[in-house]
Formats: C-alpha cells, structure tokens, sequence
C-alpha cells in the first residue's frame, strides 16, 4: 500500500510524470505522422474524429492502463499476472510487453533517419538541388545505405539506453524534464515562423478547412488508429510507467493532461508543415514521404531554410528520443520485475534484442535483397513488423484492457485504486459505461473491419 515498496523506481512529481509520460505519447506519431494523415483524411473533419476518439476511447483505456500499473506495480506482464494469477491474461501481459519491444525495433530505425537528416540539412546538401524528384534521390540513396540506417539505429539506441540504464528518476524523469520544454519551445517557434512565411495561408486551408465529402469508415479506422499510437496505448507503455506513480497522486487529471498536451503538439505539428509547404508550392499528399523528401527540398529554398531545416529535425530527434526511452522501459521493467536482474543488466539486453530486431528492418529499405521483399507476404521487413505490432497487436492490447478492467479484474478494484487518498473520480459513470461497452465494441469492430478488408492504419 505504501510507496516504499518500491525499489523499482518512482517520480518524484507529477510533473515530473507528466512530462515524461507526454514525452512517450509525443513522438514521430505526432509529428511525422498525424499531419500527413491528416492532410489526407479531411483537415479539421479528421481532427475532429480524432479528438473524439481520444475523449471516447483513448483517455478510458489511458486511465486503464496507468491504473493497473500503479495498482500492481509491475511491468505488463507481472501486472496481469499479479491481478489473476494462473489464467491465460498473463499472456495479454506478456503481448504488450512484446509489442512495445516490437514497436522500438523500427521506430529506432526511422528515428535515426532523423538525426541523419538533421546533419544531412545542416550539410549543405540539399541546398543546391532542385526539386523533388533529386530530394527523393537522396533519401532513396540514405534509407539504402547500411551504414546510414544501421549506424544512427546504433547511436539512437545507445543515447536511450544511457538515459534509460539511470533509471526512472535519475534518467527517464530527469531528461524528459529537460527535453519537453526545449520541444515545446522549439515546436512554438517553428509554428510562428510557418505561419507568417507568405503564401502560408493557404496551408492553414488545407489543413483545417473541414472537408466531409470525403470521409468513410477508413477514415474512421486511421483516426483510432493514429489516437491509440499517439497516446503510447496497447503496447504496454502508460501501464509501464504508471507503476512508478504515487498513490497520492490524481491519475485521471494526470492522463487528461497527457491526452490534451498529446494532442495539442500533434495538431500545432500540422501548422508547422503544411503552412510552410503550401507557401513554397509544394504537394500536401506527400505521405509517409512528406518530411524526408518534400519537405527538405523546398524548406531548403526559403531565406534561412537551413536553420528552419535543421531545426525540424532536431524537433522530432527529440520527440522521438522521449518516446523511444518508454519503449525501451517496458521490457527493461519485464526483466527487472520478472527475472530480478539489475537495471543495467535488463538495459543492455533489452537493447541489444531490440538492436538485432531493428537491423532486418534497417535493411528491408534498401531498394534490393528478400527483406525488401518478404516471400509470401511481398511486403518488407518493416512494414510487415509495422503492421502486425504498430497495428493489430496494438489494437488487441486495447481491446483486452478494456475488457480486463470492464469484465476480469473489475471496474470496483479499478476505482479503489483511482480514488485513493480521497481522490474523487467524478466521472466515474461515464467511464464505467466507455469502459465496459464502448471501448471494447468499438475497438472490436475497428479490428473485425481491419481483418476483413485488409485494411490498417
Ligand atoms: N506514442 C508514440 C508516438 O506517437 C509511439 C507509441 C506507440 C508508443 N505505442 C507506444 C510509445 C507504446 C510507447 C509505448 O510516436
């Protein structure tokens, strides 16, 4: 009941946990991703399905998952397991520890690319070219390499293995301290500069002007997607860092702080990209391509494009370092709780797993070999690995912890917990009912459609 219990690690504050748990939340899932999906779905029609989903789905299931963490104190595995010794749920534990570690194995690779092309901009290199199609050249040319992608995979995991091997106070709260502000700052300035670039107005068009003309139940499918990813859920991570909360502390302002914080750098991301985009001429349906190849060829003609270049990058290296260090803290916490390994023990193996993961994956972008290519699923090695974790396990995770909290542990222990220490849940009805209903029929027909069609996020 107390907090000396844990020797496992604690924040020292809450917002000390706040900004590391935004940290996890606020990745390239916001940054690279939630515009250009966004840019593709509707402007404001997909944020406001987006902001919908996150009030419906992603705050019950965030408030889930940090329960059970701090309910339990353990990683993934052991907290599903300490609440229903000897069942089968100790497997939906153990899924969410993999697909953290899962997920970690190529979001290092393509936060890598980031530190890359943070130096690649300051270079000089893309500021005599011209045009997209050359743009492209040089990111088909870097994402070939080995070098490239399995060196700076290297380096990424090194920077958050040290961060991480200091442990939750020490390391991950101390750095995320000292990160998120320097990302908010930075994020602001950008925002400021996009907007007042001549031509930006258009951006801001195309990217809110609410189109509903094109909207249909993918959409609807990209919008839950995109709010799982983007709030860490499903894969183990809120549960993670939840079990190093205090007791004393409010868990449901604390989540609705992350969500709002979460969302809000997602969607000021979007007025950094597509303002400057539209005001150099460029193609908002750039895609996944939009930040590697798009946007470095026409950042890089406006007066100070390489500082502004530059410093996008940094933007998302930071980003990405934030949430990488939660990722790696999941299996790290596996291996402290489970096998009673020392902190640096569990690091070192738990990165090294994720580095013999992530060099398949590094190498399935090259242009050639069977990796790019996977037999029978024809698709590379990274995108076989972004689909089946970044997608379908994720969504399971979802799924049963709602129904864990709902139906298997109890929504009773579940608000004994939240309310400790007098902290009364208001909405405690209305959480009931998302948990209980809405949470898993949704997520359940999401994943039914995705099975289906083929179709993910
Ligand atoms: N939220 C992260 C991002 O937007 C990525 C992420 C997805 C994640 N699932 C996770 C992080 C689980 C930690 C744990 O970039």
């Amino acid at each position: 009941m107390l907090d000396k219990d844990s020797t496992r690690g604690l924040w020292t504050s809450k917002i000390g946990f706040i900004f590391a748990a935004a940290g996890s939340a606020i990745g390239l899932g916001n940054i690279w991703r939630f515009p250009y999906v966004t840019g593709e779905n509707g402007g404001a029609a997909f944020v406001m399905i987006y902001i919908f989903f996150i009030l419906v789905i992603g705050l019950p299931i965030m408030i889930s998952e940090l329960t059970i963490g701090r309910n339990t104190r353990k990683n993934p595995y052991g907290a599903f397991r300490k609440l229903k010794p000897g069942g089968y749920w100790k497997l939906a534990g153990g899924l969410g520890v993999m697909t953290g570690t899962l997920i970690l194995s190529f979001y290092t690779v393509i936060a890598g690319f980031t530190i890359g092309y943070f130096f690649l901009i300051l270079s000089g290199k893309f500021s005599g070219i011209h045009g997209v199609s050359q743009s492209g050249e040089i990111f088909a040319r870097f994402s070939a390499n080995p070098f490239n992608t399995i060196g700076l995979s290297v380096l990424f995991i090194v920077i958050t293995s040290v961060i991480v091997i200091n442990g939750v106070s020490k390391g991950i709260e101390k750095w995320s301290k000292i990160f998120m502000p320097v990302l908010v700052v930075l994020l602001i300035l950008l925002v400021f500069r996009s907007v007042t670039l001549k031509g930006s107005l258009k951006g801001l068009e195309f990217y809110l002007k609410p189109n509903f003309d094109n909207l249909s139940v993918s959409t609807f499918i990209q919008a839950l997607g995109q709010a799982l990813f983007s709030l860490s859920l499903g894969g183990g991570g809120m549960m993670t860092y939840g079990s190093y909360l205090s007791r004393k502390e409010k868990l449901v302002s604390s989540a609705g702080y992350i969500a709002a914080f979460d969302t809000m750098i997602a969607i000021l991301a979007g007025l950094i990209i597509f303002p400057a985009l539209f005001a150099m001429g460029g193609d908002p349906e750039g895609g996944p391509g939009l930040i590697f190849v798009t946007l470095p060829s026409l950042i890089i003609k406006m007066p100070g494009g390489i500082l502004f270049g530059a410093s996008i990058f940094l933007l998302l290296t930071l980003a990405a370092l934030t949430t990488t260090i939660s990722l790696l803290e999941i299996p790290v916490a596996y291996f402290v709780d489970e096998r009673g390994w020392s902190r640096k023990k569990a690091t070192l193996l738990a990165a090294s797993i994720i580095l013999l993961l992530a060099i398949p994956s590094a190498l399935s972008l090259g242009a050639s070999g069977w990796l790019s290519k996977l037999p029978f699923f024809g698709i590379g090695f990274m995108d076989f690995i972004v689909i089946v974790f970044a997608n379908y396990a994720l969504v399971i995770g979802a799924f049963l912890i709602a129904v864990f909290v709902g139906y298997s542990w109890g929504i009773k222990p579940a608000l004994h917990e939240i309310e400790l220490y007098g902290n009364n849940f208001r909405l405690k009805r209305v959480w009931t009912l998302l948990v209980k209903y809405v949470c898993p029929v949704a997520i359940l027909a999401i994943l039914g459609y995705m099975l289906v069609t083929g179709n993910y996020f």
